[in-house]
């Protein structure tokens, strides 16, 4: 499908949606991070596209790890939209935020008791066990606290979804999940056990997936060992496919032109037919299908703005040095990503080189070895693509606050998130 982003420029100076990135920068300063909020729910309501007709038979959750701003969950929320959490914290911004606890699954292979109990209280939707001391301890403290936790086993289909390997998580290797050879004797106590009720079976194979193939194969094995487990006399009624839909990371994309990427709308169609024509054979049962996207959701929706503070070159490298660095962006540094550095003003020529942060780290770039604008000392910087995974993953390495957020909707700007200034770095630190 083709879409528009949200990025064009007037006079030679870019805008995100209406909102010139001059005017955000004289408003809020930089590093920023910017979200177009209109771009943010058309890809909420594409997925909802996907699912009319069969309103009763799909949900969708939100995987907010991959930008979790109050303002963009109550978008979330107000799309009928629940969330994937994977923490207590996770949790806790829902509530805030406003989305129906009904429609949260908690996943993680680390929840802690506090966290179980936590959810627990809050009534979620599903728990989404990763192992069996897992499924006992929710077991437990179910039972003591008078109730049943609605439960999914999240099996690991070994399929290899073809991304980068830090985010494949649905292979033997990977610590997610229960092994496909152990699922049944993992239900089979589930259903033993007294503070369970089983609900679902589910799977995440990995994230940036641009190829649909390898979400049909893990489909067609996990529905081959839900009837296995449903011959043993239990019974299923969601599936779980987790997120893990790809974006666009505008490598080779002429930016006044519409951009091709894959249909959430499609997707959630495809999967429906995959999950129900193989059921249909085997066991009739119509089956609730629950999707958990956040990178092609909130990946294009974000920008991160910076100002380039000096230009050098060592030998014959060239390298523009920005205020923002991999405290801010760190997944440049952390898996190779790529991201699409755009000028503020037009007029820039290109040029070879590295755009690096501050930050005392080799590792600390935001794009290495690439033609990049030829930008002077003082211009603006614009990387695309950073909605998901991005600000998200900050931090205050090397001290140093992090960044300030805002919404972008129309001629209309918002902060969302203060900028952190130096005495809340210090604040729980102890003399
Ligand atoms: C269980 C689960 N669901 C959903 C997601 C969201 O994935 P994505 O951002 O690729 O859509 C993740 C990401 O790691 C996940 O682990």
């Amino acid at each position: 499908m083709k879409e528009n982003l949200p990025v064009t420029y007037t006079d030679h100076r870019l805008h995100i949606e209406d909102v010139s990135v001059a005017e955000l920068v004289r408003s809020y300063g930089t590093p920023l991070y910017v979200y177009s909020a209109s771009y943010f729910e058309s890809r909420l309501d594409l997925y909802n596209r996907g699912k009319e007709g069969k309103e009763d038979s799909i949900q969708f959750c939100y995987g907010m790890k991959a930008s979790s701003n109050l303002a963009l969950l109550r978008l979330v929320a107000s799309r009928g939209w629940g969330a994937d959490i994977v923490s207590g914290g996770e949790l806790f911004r829902c509530q805030k935020a406003g989305i129906d606890p009904k429609k949260i699954v908690f996943s993680g292979v680390g929840k802690t008791e506090e966290e179980i109990r936590y959810a627990l209280e809050s009534e979620i939707h599903l728990f989404s066990v990763e192992s069996p001391s897992e499924l006992r301890t929710i077991s437990r403290i179910a039972a003591e606290m008078g109730k049943k936790a609605p439960v999914g086993i999240r099996i690991n289909p070994d399929v290899d979804p073809k991304t980068h390997p830090y985010i494949s998580t649905g292979l033997k290797e990977n610590k997610f999940g229960i092994g496909h050879d152990q699922a049944l004797e993992i239900y089979k106590e589930a259903a033993s056990l007294p503070g369970i009720q089983i609900k679902a079976a589910g799977f995440h194979i990995g994230s940036q997936l641009l190829d649909f193939s390898s979400y049909e194969e893990a489909a067609r094995r996990l529905l081959k060992l839900v009837h296995e487990i449903e011959a043993a006399g239990i019974s299923i009624d969601e599936i779980d496919v987790g997120g893990g839909l790809g974006i666009d990371y505008l490598e080779n994309h002429d930016l006044s032109q519409p951009l091709e990427t894959p249909d959430p709308a499609a997707f959630v169609k495809q999967i429906w037919q995959w999950i129900n024509e193989s059921d249909a054979n085997a066991s009739g049962k119509k089956r609730k299908i629950t999707f958990e996207p956040g990178r092609s959701v909130a990946g294009n929706s974000g920008f991160l703005i910076t100002r380039v503070l000096y230009r050098k070159s060592n030998e014959d490298r060239q390298f523009f040095i920005c205020d923002a660095a991999m405290n801010d962006l760190l997944r440049p540094s952390l898996y190779q990503a790529y991201h699409r550095v755009i000028p503020e003003n037009q007029s820039r020529g290109s040029s070879f080189g590295d755009l690096v942060g501050p930050v005392c780290e080799s590792g600390d770039f935001l794009a290495r070895g690439r033609e990049l604008p030829d930008f002077q000392e003082g211009d603006i910087a614009v990387l695309a693509s950073a909605g998901a995974y991005g600000f998200i993953m900050g931090s205050n390495y090397n001290t140093r606050p992090r960044a300030a957020e805002v919404l972008v909707r129309g001629n209309e700007h918002s902060l969302i998130r203060k900028r952190e200034t130096y005495d809340q770095l210090l604040e729980n630190e102890l003399l």
